[in-house]
């Protein structure tokens, strides 16, 4: 070993050791109670306890990055900005729209904020509609809010310094969790710390053989344990982005390229997987000296590792039996009923919106007027119901028999199923009022583009479109036949595959394109 290389072997060999106690077996075994040394056998296979091997793949992976990684919008700024507040602001922004977001939506919203906002104090003076604004589309809305209000924080409170420190970003700024500050602190700042994102989680377990339950406590421990002592201290952003960029593009969920990683090596799957094959191959050979799999001596012998898979290993699944999580809870189901109100204007027509309250799901959005549909209400009463929320807001007593069926719009949120059951009331310049709260107004077409409102909305605005297009189109072609979609009140007549959906979009299509099962869409929001 070269003398550069084991002098970096030697500062390892400390964080070697932390990383060794902090892995317990979730339960011993009284006969190993006595014995110290295999008290925690598990340690080492779960872990890297040679510090050499944390040097070389530390080399590996960061050569691998130089050349392969992808140039964005943050990571140029990390670099060329030499300003530490607008460095340090630059790279929260990108983790915070990082998360739950992929890159290449992240892209455009980034750099059309940074050019709005470039430092933290054009944020703070920002309004929330304008970030709210910015936001729609993205998802998420409560990263938004937070980043304005941490903005705001940092130049009322903090005389406009960012934090230095993962404990300050942390303690400082709302929205900042234990990751994000450990990235935003080694990528602005260089300071030595691992950061676990889900990326990094699948990249660790599988390097490690790490199958419990990836959620729970001593994993989480474990994980952030092993990306500490991975951590390059000379280049820490660039080895948890390199790690990130692993696991998002060569280490993925699904169809991972193992022949592409550079640290496949290390990787306890990788070879877990291959020497499966050659047992399989040999079993049905018949030949007996089949070797041994190097596994956690813990588990083997009690059954144990509060690291390992309490599943069996499943060979149709290779590297990807690491990681392990929890199934997902069912999502809530959901019905809305919503209504789409138009009002004549010179020059086309105008929207009614009314603005969602300032916590929770879509907090301070503008929407169409809604209502949670009540079960087991009959049609007759939801066009009832939601013709008196229009009412209520217009303060007018419109006959509920305006309100014409439009169709039906899926939205996925990530613990809500929601379908919006779409009507549309067309009022007349006579019925016309005025609106009474700020949080009520009338919106241009190009108006409701811009404004902060979710994709849910807009899913449903191409719905009304598309309907109303095709009953222009029936109209100018003497048709008297509509789709089932467009008999006011008749919605009975048909099976529920044969719903319109917004997934057709607000092109002119055939009817037959009407009529495709129901489109899973993204998910959206969490609170
Ligand atoms: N995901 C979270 N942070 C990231 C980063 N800095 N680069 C790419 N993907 C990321």
């Amino acid at each position: 070993m070269s003398r550069l290389r084991l002098a970096a072997a030697k500062g390892q060999k400390a964080r070697v050791e932390t990383l060794e106690k902090s892995i317990q077996p979730r339960k011993r075994l009284k006969t190993l109670k006595q014995e110290p040394d295999t008290l925690c056998p598990s340690s080492s296979y779960h872990s890297f306890s040679d510090p050499a091997e944390v040097v070389q793949l530390q080399s590996q992976l960061l050569h691998w990055y130089d050349r392969e990684k992808r140039e964005l919008p943050w990571r140029t700024l990390a670099i060329t900005e030499s300003d530490i507040n607008i460095r340090t602001y630059a790279v929260w922004v990108s983790e915070i729209m990082l998360q739950q977001t992929q890159v290449a939506t992240v892209k455009d919203y980034y750099n059309r904020w940074m050019k709005r906002w470039p430092t933290v104090q054009d944020l703070a003076s920002a309004t929330i509609e304008e970030v709210n604004q910015m936001w729609a589309g993205l998802g998420y809305y409560s990263r938004g809010r937070r980043l304005h209000e941490g903005a705001q924080k940092v130049v009322s409170e903090l005389e406009g310094q960012m934090p230095r420190t993962v404990e300050d970003l942390l303690k400082q700024l709302p929205g900042v969790g234990r990751y994000t500050a450990s990235a935003i602190g080694s990528i602005a700042l260089g300071q030595v710390t691992g950061a676990v994102d889900g990326n990094v989680i699948r990249v660790l377990c599988r390097l490690r053989a790490i199958g419990a339950d990836s959620t729970s406590p001593p994993v989480t421990e474990a994980l952030w344990s092993l990306a500490n002592l991975l951590v390059d201290p000379k280049r820490p952003g660039d080895f948890n982005q390199a790690m990130m960029e692993l696991g998002a593009r060569v280490c993925t969920p699904k169809g991972p390229l193992c022949s592409q990683c550079p640290v496949q090596s290390h990787c306890h799957s990788y070879h877990k997987v291959h020497l499966k094959q050659e047992q399989n191959a040999k079993k049905l050979l018949g030949k007996m000296d089949i070797p041994d799999i190097e596994d956690c001596i813990s588990s083997e012998h009690s059954g144990a590792c509060s690291l390992c898979p309490s599943e069996p290993w499943d060979d149709q699944l290779g590297v990807q039996n690491f990681p392990r999580k929890p199934a997902k809870k069912a999502p809530r189901v959901e019905r809305t009923l919503t209504c789409v109100v138009t009002r004549p204007v010179e020059d086309g027509e105008e929207y009614l919106l009314v603005q969602r309250p300032d916590k929770g799901l879509l907090a301070g959005l503008w929407e169409f007027p809604s209502l949670l549909q009540q079960e087991s209400n009959a049609e007759v009463k939801h066009r009832k119901a939601l013709c008196e929320e229009v009412n209520r807001i217009l303060r007018s007593c419109l006959n509920e028999h305006l309100l014409q069926y439009v169709g039906e719009v899926v939205h996925i949120f990530s613990h809500i199923h929601q379908t919006y059951v779409v009507y549309s009331l067309c009022l007349k310049e006579k019925d016309v009022t005025q609106l009474q709260t700020e949080k009520e107004k009338w919106m241009s077409g190009s108006g409701l583009q811009e404004a902060a409102v979710s994709t849910g909305l807009k899913k449903i605005l191409k719905l009304f479109h598309s309907v109303n297009s095709l009953k222009d189109k029936n109209s100018k072609d003497g048709k008297r036949q509509k789709p089932e979609g467009l008999k006011d009140g008749k919605r009975s007549q048909r099976t529920k595959k044969s719903k319109m959906t917004a997934a057709d979009g607000g092109r002119q299509r055939s009817l037959s394109s009407f009529f495709k099962p129901v489109k899973k869409e993204e998910e959206e929001e969490d609170s």
